[in-house]
């Protein structure tokens, strides 16, 4: 370019004048010439013209419209919303990515139901970014509630946002299955009030609940389910023990009242007047409530009176990191009593609120590890179907996070397979790490993903490269995640952890000394960079 130019000593001015003279020739013959003088994408070449070599970067910020909208032409819109809690940047235009279940629920109205499901690797940072949603919703008023911690590695989060710790574990505590929990003093309170529909609903409620653990610790026991009869045996029994029995009952005066032979038990056993009949229908009932009241394979975890009662206005975790890896069904089992145990408390904090008895209050569930939950037998999908039907109701969010869809889908039952995969697809949104190629297919059943979408899951699991020195090399895909929508597209995001959370996350505690004082981390998180 610039050929012809090269003679002449150019100066902005002959420039411009060329131009026009340029410009004024309309035949074709002569455009080259005239294309040839115009300025190139870095200004004038040549000497004088005064052209960049170098075009810098321009600085980005991010602002409100209110705040933005003098500049215009240069201020675009970015397509990640901004409600809800930071939690990173968009892994391509860097821009803030804001999100959690309950204000993109509520405030935002992006999604249908309050509620996440989180899939992926394990060590890719599942827990983290659910840790993240819960420090952010807690700044926000939300209580969370972490209902079993099987790796204690939520505990020092909550413990820092000043929320209770309820340990549970052999010879650690206690949790009472058959306690109503708060639900008896405030249906009475409700009634005192006025509130008669709510206090019948609280009670029943609560009877619905203690039926579905006890259902569900023998389940787990027995590898099956109760049968129908056993089921009814088993209601009617607790309405017995509700009416005759003073004080919070345990598992031990159940079974004193199925072996006692009432006469409301002996008609639903259909015994017709026969002793041996009701013995043999109850028998196997009784050996299974038996080996749950004396230490058996359930241990004694839920036959004593629950040593730490939970509170309704704080954030509270249940930390059962004592049992054993190896213990799959009390894991199974302490899961499923505290789920039972923490929806039943925000149930009865929502009929409170209802009533105009306590301030609303807004709770975040978070189910981590749910796959060890459903795989301890047939019929544990229906029990955790049951314990969740919840946030539907007002101003619970609830997050489930698992490892894979094969894990939920390696049920031995079909009809469990298939609602274990509602599990997924009713969530609001799916949250996705790093998975391996053969989960697609599943995964694509359940929600719609590009593929480039599973192109980056897939590149998002591979291994850290080798390094020889042994140092800490992270894995590609650590903090990164895919929040999909329904079928809109994905929003890839890079989570980076404050320092703050570096040290409230760190899983290699045994190996270093203590950390001084968590306590300053209930100073505001800034995150570096967000707006
Ligand atoms: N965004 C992140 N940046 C740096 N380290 C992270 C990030 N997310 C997680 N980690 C680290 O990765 C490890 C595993 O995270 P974790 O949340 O326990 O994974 P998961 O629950 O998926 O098994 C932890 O030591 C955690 O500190
Ligand atoms: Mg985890």
């Amino acid at each position: 370019m610039g050929r012809r130019l090269h003679p002449v000593k150019m100066t902005a001015k002959t420039v411009m004048t060329a131009i026009r003279a340029g410009g004024a020739q309309s035949s074709p013959t002569k455009s080259s010439k005239v294309h040839g003088r115009a300025p190139g994408s870095r200004g004038w070449a040549g000497r004088g013209g005064g052209a960049a070599a170098l075009v810098p970067a321009v600085r980005e910020y991010r602002g409100t419209t209110v705040q933005v909208c003098g500049l215009w032409p240069f201020s675009s819109g970015t397509s990640s919303p901004m409600v809800g809690v930071p939690l990173g940047r968009h892994e391509e235009t860097q821009a803030t990515v804001c999100c959690d279940p309950i204000s993109w629920f509520q405030r935002a109205h992006l999604i249908s139901n309050p509620s996440a499901f989180i899939l992926g690797k394990p060590g890719l940072g599942k827990s983290t970014l659910v840790r993240r949603m819960m420090l952010g919703l807690s700044g926000q008023g939300v209580h969370p509630l972490v209902l079993g911690d099987l790796k204690g590695e939520h505990v020092d989060a909550v413990r820092a946002i000043g929320g209770q710790v309820i340990e549970l574990g052999r010879g650690r505590g206690y949790l009472n299955i058959l306690d109503p929990g708060q639900a008896i003093e405030v249906a009475q309170l409700l009634e005192e009030r006025g509130h008669h529909e709510a206090a019948v609903r609280v009670r029943a409620d609560a009877h619905g609940r203690r039926l579905n653990m006890v259902v569900s610790l023998i389940t787990i026991s027995r590898n099956s389910p109760p049968t129908d009869q056993e089921q009814t045996i088993l209601d009617r029994a607790l309405r017995v023990l509700d009416d005759r029995f003073d004080g919070v009952p345990v598992l031990k005066d159940l079974l004193d009242v199925i072996t006692g032979a009432p006469d409301e038990l002996r008609q639903v056993a259909l015994d017709r007047g026969n002793m041996t009949v009701y013995l043999q229908e109850t028998r196997a009932l009784e050996a299974t409530l038996l080996g749950l009241t004396g230490g058996g394979k359930l241990g004694e975890i839920f036959s004593r009176q629950t040593t730490n009662p939970m509170s309704r206005d704080r954030a509270v975790v249940f930390d059962v990191s004592s049992i054993d890896e190896t213990e799959t069904d009390l894991q199974a089992a302490v899961l499923l009593a505290c789920w039972s145990y923490g929806f039943g408390t925000v149930n009865v904090a929502n009929a409170l609120a209802d009533a105009g008895l306590e301030p609303r209050r807004n709770y975040f569930v978070v189910l981590d590890e749910l796959w060890r939950a459903l795989r301890a037998g047939k019929g544990m999908v229906d029990r955790v179907d049951a314990l969740t039907r919840l946030n539907r109701s007002v101003g619970v969010g609830q997050v489930m996070i698992s490892h894979t869809m094969s894990d939920l889908l390696a049920l031995p039952a079909e009809e469990d397979r298939m609602k274990a995969r509602g599990f997924v697809e009713r969530s609001g949104m799916v949250i996705c790490g790093g998975l391996p190629a053969s989960e697609m297919p599943l995964l694509t059943a359940a929600i719609p993903l590009s593929r480039q979408e599973q192109q980056k899951l897939i590149s998002w699991q591979d291994p850290p490269a080798w390094d020889s020195r042994g140092g800490d090399v992270e894995p590609p895909g650590r903090g990164k995640f895919l929040i999909k929508v329904g079928g809109r597209p994905g929003i890839p995001v890079q989570i980076g952890l404050t320092s703050i959370e570096a040290s409230l996350n760190d899983t290699n505690k045994r190996w270093h000394a203590p950390a001084e004082s968590l306590l300053e981390a209930t100073a505001p998180v800034q995150e570096e960079g967000a707006a």
